[in-house]
């Protein structure tokens, strides 16, 4: 066994994601093209990358709602697309929008997940209260969407993740919609929120402040999904310096800065 295989080996006893070797394609398109990372448990890791580099591409597999062409994904020793079944309850995604149901309050479409996995209403609108609080929320229980602002819907559609305790937590650009500052305090509270319950999350964005703000670990993708850069980002905390060495890492990495990026 060459020390690359031992290495990935032992790295895959403690994931939640593993992917090896990955390929997607759409007609002659190769989206994905040789893939392979893992997310170990507790970590929170955010897949940085341009339009059009498969980010969604890569969570959907991930999701198991697409079906990689090779290679092997797993998610908490399951094969997602194969295993759909397995992982229900285990994983939550929150999206860019917060497809929230127009007709529900805000504690109605937070219990919503708890609902379809079978809670029953007394338990599940207690812990849908909880999550609620969870991302600051509380009070807001009994509001409309179309009487929340955007950040405090996105709030919502974080709070019906988190409300069914799922091992996994995948998010696809929730915090790229919203203005700076709103996106920045989401960040905070939701990372607080996800630290303090230890949950493993993979964080698909095309910010670059998402990954310094939020990851443990950032994985930048070029084209084709290739792995530009991998690096921890525990030093990007530190201080101004190491975030700004660190940005500019990133930012080569993706050959250029940002235009959406905060000053
Ligand atoms: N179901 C599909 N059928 C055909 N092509 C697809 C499909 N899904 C994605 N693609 C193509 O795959 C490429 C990668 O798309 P993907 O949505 O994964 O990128 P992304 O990194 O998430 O981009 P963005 O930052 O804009 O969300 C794009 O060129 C897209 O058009
Ligand atoms: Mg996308």
């Amino acid at each position: 066994m060459t020390m690359q295989a031992s290495t990935n080996q032992a790295a895959a006893a403690d994931s939640v994601i593993s992917l090896r070797g990955v390929r997607k394609q759409f007609g002659s398109h190769r989206v994905v093209d040789d893939l392979s990372f893992d997310v170990r448990r507790g970590e929170i890791v955010t897949l940085l990358g341009r339009t059009g580099a498969g980010k969604t591409t890569v969570l959907n597999m991930i999701m198991g709602t697409t079906r990689a062409d090779a290679g092997a994904v797993q998610v908490a020793g399951f094969d997602p697309f194969k295993q759909f079944e397995a992982l229900k309850g285990r994983l939550a995604v929150a999206f860019q929008t917060d497809r929230l149901l127009p007709w529900r309050t805000a504690v109605q479409n937070a219990e919503l997940g708890l609902l379809i996995l079978g809670e029953g209403r007394d338990s599940a609108r207690a812990k849908a209260i909880a999550a609620l609080a969870s991302v600051n929320l509380a009070g807001a229980e009994d509001k409309y969407p179309h009487e929340l602002s955007g950040g405090m819907r996105q709030r919502v559609s974080l709070a019906r993740a988190l409300a069914v305790d799922p091992e996994l937590i995948l998010l696809d650009e929730s915090f790229s919609q919203l203005d700076h500052v709103t996106s920045r305090t989401l960040r905070q509270d939701f990372c607080k929120v996800a630290r303090e319950s230890r949950k493993t999350c993979l964080i698909v964005t095309h910010r670059i402040d998402d990954a310094l703000e939020m990851a443990d670990r950032v994985i930048v993708l070029g084209p084709g999904a290739e792995i530009m850069l991998e690096m921890p980002l525990a030093e990007a905390r530190v201080d101004e310096a190491s975030r700004d060495r660190c940005r500019a890492q990133i930012e080569a990495a993706l050959g250029g800065k940002d235009d959406d990026e905060e000053a």
